[in-house]
């Protein structure tokens, strides 16, 4: 895969797609979105990949959507092109998890497109923020539902009417992030809990994902009754047997991806 905007790598069962687009602190442009949706789902498509991490640079994960790109646009515009809903939520359609390794600024549709990942470690650099109100416009790639789910109303609110930025400490403190990593240890570590993620049963951790994202969907009730319809479905796996027989014989599993 060769693109202008990102840069793809493989790591083990792991794919790495770093934003790249320094001149521009990575604001999110239709081609680097037309880029993104290809490597994701071509990794998501790979049966050798088990797990993907999503970075940026060191000053910024994704500044937002690429203002001058989209400052012109018409009503008529982003109506007829589906401006966001075409190309910028791919990653929420993978089966794959995807993990947001941020540093720097995460803000507008780079604190979205974060959001939109499976979980978000922050390096102890990272500053997020919806501040869309202060060019004249509000969040539209899902920062006022994703975030308020995150952080609560409060805070969501907050920083959407004021377009305040919070740093790691009160992203970790707030419920937006999983945990801060050094920033010289941040892609280390992301490609570490990937290849974790990467090692255990396919077919287990796509339920895992599939079931904890419909805490976000449906009712407790609900939900708990598709978990539950998961974790019987996970018993007709192999790798199930596998698992339970290798902690009651002491030994690592040996997972199939069946
Ligand atoms: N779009 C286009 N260009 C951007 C950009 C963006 N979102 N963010 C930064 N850049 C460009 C700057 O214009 C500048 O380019 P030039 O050198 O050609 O002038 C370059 O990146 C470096 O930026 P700065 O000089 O501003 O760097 P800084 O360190 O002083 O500030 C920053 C960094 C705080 C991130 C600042 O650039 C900034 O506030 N960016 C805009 C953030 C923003 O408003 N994001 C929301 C966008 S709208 C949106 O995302 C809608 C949605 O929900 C989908």
């Amino acid at each position: 895969m060769s693109f202008d905007m990102i840069l793809t790598e493989t790591r083990g069962a792991v794919g790495l797609i770093t934003l790249n687009r320094p001149k521009a602190m990575n604001a999110l442009c239709d081609q680097l979105y037309t880029e993104l949706g290809v490597a994701l789902h071509a990794f998501d498509d790979d049966p050798a990949i088990g797990c993907i991490v999503l970075t940026g640079s060191e000053k910024a994960f994704a500044a937002g959507a690429d203002i001058k790109e989209i400052q012109a646009k018409t009503f008529q515009d982003v109506y007829a092109e589906e401006f966001i809903t075409k190309k910028w939520e791919e990653v929420t359609k993978l089966r794959t998890p995807v993990i947001a390794a941020v540093a720097g600024y995460a803000l507008g549709g780079g604190c979205e497109l974060a959001m939109m990942c499976d979980f978000i470690l922050a390096a102890d650099t990272a500053k997020f923020g919806q501040p869309e109100i202060t060019i004249g416009t509000i969040p539209g790639a899902g920062g006022t539902q994703r975030l308020t789910r995150f952080v609560g109303k409060s805070k969501a609110m907050e920083m959407v009417l004021t377009g305040r930025m919070i740093d790691a400490v009160e992203a970790e403190r707030s419920g937006l992030v999983s945990r801060i990593v050094p920033a010289a240890e941040l892609l280390e570590d992301a490609l570490r809990t990937a290849e974790k993620i990467a090692a255990f049963s396919r077919p287990v951790v796509y339920m895992a994902k599939e079931a904890t994202n419909r805490a976000y969907e449906t009712t407790l009730a609900e939900g708990v009754r598709f978990e539950r319809r998961l974790f019987h479905a996970s018993f007709a796996l192999e790798d199930q047997k596998e698992g339970m027989a290798a902690f009651a014989e002491k030994r690592k599993p040996n997972f199939k991806n069946r």
